[in-house]
């Protein structure tokens, strides 16, 4: 019999964050399947498409040397044979990364649902480093009754503490210094004593780099990913743009501050 699948789904551009989640997969299953795909349906910018980091011969390689057994490059035809009807992210795919990038969700639901449907795998590994994605999905495959476990994998970072991206190639040195405002501010803000400081201190952080423009700054209950109100399951989340490039970074509250007594 077959052994059932770990399944990585990418869009390609590889680096040490896809890489991790390949050497999760495969503690699940030695058979470990990773897709390279660019999904046009999630980018609701045409220049953000075009520009996008492609590199098929290096992800290839990469991806195999990491532990895949099967690395799949499907076309846009193989993937959209038809008309596409979207999946709906709901109200949550509106918010955050959803609200200035309409039907962003929309068309990762669709997409992982077309993907879901070909490799059919019992194991999918997706990155905390895109938090709400990986919320969703979850919500999503639940709520179908789909028989995947979805696995969520920790967030890598630099050496320097930015949040690794395949959009990260295009920052230039100074860029990059800018850029680490983002992981300082997290950092910062998760060890504060309550959700209200945490929050402000996350946007002073912030608001202390010229170059660094805010999308937003939230600190969300894991649980619902409505703003928290409390620091446990808080989780701090970050996105905004360093000369046109945009970022994405989050970080759970700090332990010692989700288990603290409140006082009566
Ligand atoms: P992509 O941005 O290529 O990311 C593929 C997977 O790698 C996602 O699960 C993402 O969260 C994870 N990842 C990216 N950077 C990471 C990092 N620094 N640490 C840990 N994991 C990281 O996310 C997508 O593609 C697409 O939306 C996709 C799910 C493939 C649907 O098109």
């Amino acid at each position: 019999m077959e052994l059932d699948k770990a399944f990585v789904p990418t869009m390609g551009a590889l680096h040490a964050g896809h890489l991790s989640l390949i050497e999760i997969a495969k503690s699940f299953s030695q058979n470990v399947v990773v897709s390279v795909f660019v999904n046009p349906l999630q980018f609701e910018n045409s220049d953000d498409l075009k520009n996008y980091p492609r590199d098929i011969d290096g992800d290839i390689a990469a991806a195999h040397s990491a532990g895949a057994t099967e690395v799949w490059t499907p076309s846009y035809e193989e993937i959209y044979p038809g008309s596409v009807e979207k999946i709906s992210a709901g109200d949550l795919g509106m918010k955050y990364e959803g609200e200035g990038r309409a039907g962003h969700f929309d068309g990762v639901l669709t997409v992982v649902d077309r993907l879901f449907r070909k490799v059919q795998p019992g194991w999918a590994i997706f990155g905390e480093k895109d938090f709400q994605q990986l919320f969703i999905i979850k919500k999503w495959v639940k709520a179908s009754g789909l028989p995947i476990e979805i696995i969520g994998a920790p967030l890598i970072r630099d050496i320097d503490g930015l949040a690794l991206s395949s959009r990260n190639i295009r920052l230039n040195r100074d860029d990059r210094k800018s850029a680490l405002i983002i992981s300082r501010a997290l950092k910062q803000a998760t060890h504060e004593r309550s959700v209200d400081s945490a929050r402000d201190r996350l946007h002073d952080v912030l608001a202390s780099e010229p170059s660094f423009t805010l999308d937003y700054a939230e600190i969300i209950n894991e649980d619902n990913f409505e703003p928290a109100t409390s620091p446990r399951k808080g989780r701090a989340i970050v996105a905004g743009w360093v000369n046109g490039v945009r970022l994405l970074d989050n970080m759970p509250m700090a332990p010692q501050q989700q288990t603290q007594k409140v006082s009566p």
